[in-house]
């Protein structure tokens, strides 16, 4: 019974409309916007150091580039993540190109911790447009619930993160953000946040796969229909990006790759199949144009009941992106 209503609440999540040319269903979201259920990541990562790689040549420009022409028509990046401007050239370019038009393609963005004053936002996003070159993003983000004096510091401001969302309403009352949301809110926090405002979150964007599936979010998100973005959702796959004692699985588990086999499908495609069929809309990343064509495949199977149960078992709430550096802030969320 269970099952026949989750396939239920799937389909009528999935159905409806689809967005020109785009290979990935579009999710109503509560503000009555749409947004494609698979995106695409622009975040370089952090190297062994947990240090944030440096943006040093035009290769998310290009990977963006491949991502439009693959049929992507989703693209998340960040004011932090240092490669808005490339994010703005791929799209200029293809819209030059005639490959997308300006609104077939969601952009998100996000708010950095050091302008969380209230009337900081809106000029922290008019910036963020400006690198974009777009006048208004279909997405903002605050992108995480704390705040910090400046940029890369970690002396930590007690900005409460519901005066922050104001100047957040009114960038979306300007018209320069479709939508508005949140990453990285606990429970407690996004409870508070829903409790305390009038224009709701339209997203949440939290770490979501196999190993942090984030059941309680999930269901808190469905009832209160936020959609729910996962980032990072190859989690620990790949032995490049699994830190020492990071929990299995790996892209090798033979378990993975049987699953994988019964559906003539990669490993990396059922984990971003399984994430979809949660609800949940992943947004990998990658600048190999081969792995970028190769996320995006999702769309022509559906796992069963059977391995969707198997891919459960690897919930265990490992974090890859944990942040313990932030953990002083009075908001720190994990
Ligand atoms: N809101 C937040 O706080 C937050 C935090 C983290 C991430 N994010 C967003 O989420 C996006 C995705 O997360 P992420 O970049 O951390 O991790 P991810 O997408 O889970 O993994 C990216 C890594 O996987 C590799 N990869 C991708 N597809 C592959 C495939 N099919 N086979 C083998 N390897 C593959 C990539 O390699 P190559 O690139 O070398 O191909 C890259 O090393 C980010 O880019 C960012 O936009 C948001
Ligand atoms: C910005 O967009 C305009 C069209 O709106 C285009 O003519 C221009 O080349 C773009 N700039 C960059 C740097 O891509
Ligand atoms: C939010 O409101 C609900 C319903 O009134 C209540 O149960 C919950 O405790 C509130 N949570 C917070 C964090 O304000
Ligand atoms: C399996 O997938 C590959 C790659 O997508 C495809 O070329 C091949 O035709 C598929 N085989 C079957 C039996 O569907």
């Amino acid at each position: 019974m269970l099952v026949l209503i989750n396939i239920a609440i799937f389909f009528a999540a999935v159905v409806g409309h689809n967005i020109p040319a785009c290979k990935a269903p579009a999710y109503r979201l509560n503000d009555g916007n749409h947004m494609p259920r698979f995106g695409f990541g622009t975040w370089l990562g952090f190297d062994n150091n947990q240090v944030p790689v440096p943006v040093t040549d035009d290769s998310v420009q290009k990977a963006v580039e491949l991502a439009l022409e693959a049929g992507y028509r989703h693209i998340d990046t960040a004011a932090i993540y240092d490669d808005e401007d490339q994010v703005g050239k791929a799209v200029s370019n293809k819209i030059e190109e005639g490959v997308v038009k300006r609104d077939e393609v969601f952009i998100t963005t996000k708010l950095w911790n050091d302008k969380h004053a209230c009337d900081s936002v809106v000029p922290a996003l008019q910036e963020s447009l400006q690198k974009l070159n777009t006048s208004y993003v279909d997405l903002f983000l605050m992108h995480w619930p704390f705040a910090t004096e400046s940029k890369f510091s970690m002396k930590f401001v007690e900005t409460d993160y519901l005066e922050t969302w104001q100047g957040m309403v009114e960038a979306k009352k300007l018209g320069l953000a479709k939508s508005i949301g949140v990453c990285n809110f606990n429970l407690g926090q996004l409870q508070r946040l829903w409790n305390n405002s009038d224009v709701k979150p339209a997203v949440l964007q939290v770490e979501t796969n196999l190993n942090i599936q984030q059941p309680e979010l999930r269901e808190f998100c469905h009832n209160h229909d936020i959609a729910v973005m996962g980032y990072t959702p190859f989690g620990s796959l790949f032995p490049s990006r699994a830190r020492p004692g990071a929990p299995p699985p790996r892209v090798d588990d033979p378990h993975l790759v049987a699953i994988a086999q019964k559906y003539n499908k990669t490993v990396p495609q059922v984990v971003l199949r399984y994430l979809f069929e949660l609800g949940v809309t992943p947004i990998p990343k990658s600048v190999t144009k081969t792995r970028i064509e190769e996320n995006l495949d999702i769309f022509n199977f559906q796992l069963d009941e059977f391995d969707r149960q198997h891919l459960k078992t690897y919930h265990s709430n490992y974090r890859v992106v944990d942040v313990k550096f932030f953990s002083e802030a009075t908001y720190y969320p994990f």
